[in-house]
């Protein structure tokens, strides 16, 4: 069997790395093929990320880089074409949500190879978002949907999906967190920093919604009143640092930071008083490991985040951080939810290369 695995962003190495190492497994004498689209292509936001992960140098890498939505998604497209006509594969593997994951999708299926989705059938039903428009549309034009949540089924339902497309497997960007887990226990971040563990909020921002206007100044005025209360560990997205420094604004007493490798920041992650974040994977790490999440976005596409007790949606609304002292303290989650187990990806693989 031949596959293409298509990945472009920092998220998206998370999601595909313990997939590729499960089909490889099992698949020995198969074509396992690794597509770099360059959506991302800082060393922080990439190479840091597919070394930590053991994911094997990309065979092709497409350099893509930043543009227009038109322009990402077109240039994708163009050079990814001739490498599937080369690699010939059965299949081609996408994850996630992003101008790269549509791109891949569209190209693969009009040459009529098999798609199969990693992380299908999550919707925030907010048109608006890129992401949201290229989830739809994958999903439309994918074989094999793979989903990390029960809301998913529905979801797809709706949209007219057979149910013989979708495949409930768990979430495989939590195989990633339970493989590295005992490297970012063991990791020190906090300390390193400067910043007492349990005792500080960790925040990422990088979604044009927020930090591509008037809101990212308020939300930083906020943060650093906040962080006369608690220490304010900020690492900071290349997209809002370039538009922190548009703005010239001070931000007294936060800790900013560059971009933090994968373990450095799961080290973060499970040592934070609290999180503030619009990322969609991080209300899913959080909620695996007990952190209390607040999501500065009027909606989720992960509910099941909320359900289990460790997310707050704040809305799209910087004075809301002023809350967070307070509702720190609430419920948090007790377990993960329904196969959030770290097998995953071994489940994809008993579907793509049937079971052991
Ligand atoms: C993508 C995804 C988004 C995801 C985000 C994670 C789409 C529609 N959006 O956004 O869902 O949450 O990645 O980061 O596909 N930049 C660098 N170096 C890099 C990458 C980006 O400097 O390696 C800068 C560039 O100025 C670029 C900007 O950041 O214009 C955009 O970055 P980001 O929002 O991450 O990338 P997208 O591909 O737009």
């Amino acid at each position: 069997m031949r596959i293409v695995y298509v990945v472009g962003t920092r998220p998206n190495f998370v999601k595909t790395a313990p997939v590729v190492a499960a089909l490889r497994d099992r698949l020995p004498d198969g074509r396992h093929a690794i597509v770099h689209t360059g959506q991302h292509y800082d060393r922080m936001m990439s190479e840091v990320f597919l070394e930590e992960l053991g994911v094997p140098a990309p065979d092709h890498m497409l350099e893509v880089g930043s543009g227009s939505h038109a322009q990402q998604t077109a240039r994708t497209m163009e050079r990814l074409e001739p490498v599937l006509l080369e690699e010939r594969p059965d299949l081609v593997v996408v994850p996630g949500d992003v101008n790269s994951t549509i791109a891949a999708a569209l190209t693969a299926a009009k040459l009529l190879i098999p798609v199969a989705h990693i992380e299908s059938g999550l919707r925030s039903f907010d048109r608006t978002m890129p992401e949201e428009i290229n989830r739809i549309l994958t999903d439309q034009i994918s074989e094999q949907l793979f989903l990390h949540s029960d809301e998913a089924v529905e979801n797809l339902r709706s949209e007219g999906i057979p149910e013989a497309r979708m495949h409930f497997v768990g979430n495989t960007m939590i195989d990633t967190l339970v493989a590295l887990e005992g490297r970012f226990r063991a990791a020190g971040a906090a300390e390193r920093l400067g910043v007492e563990p349990g005792g500080y909020l960790l925040v990422t921002l990088h979604r044009p919604a927020l930090v591509d206007g008037p809101l990212l100044p308020e939300t930083v005025a906020q943060l650093a009143t906040l962080a006369r209360e608690m220490p304010v560990v900020f690492p900071v997205h290349p997209r809002t640092r370039r538009m922190m420094e548009e703005v010239e604004q001070d931000h007294p007493g936060l800790l900013l930071c560059e971009p933090l490798g994968y373990v450095d920041f799961l080290s973060l992650l499970a040592d934070a008083g609290a999180v503030l974040t619009d990322s969609g994977g991080i209300q899913e790490e959080t909620t695996y490991l007990g952190i209390r999440c607040f999501t500065l976005r009027d909606n989720t596409e992960r509910p099941v985040t909320v359900r289990a007790g460790t997310n707050t949606l704040l809305g799209l609304d910087p004075a809301a951080i002023a809350h967070i002292p307070d509702a720190i303290t609430e419920a948090r989650a007790t377990e993960p939810p329904p196969l959030w187990d770290g097998r995953a990806a071994e489940r994809i693989a008993d579907v793509v290369a049937g079971p052991t």
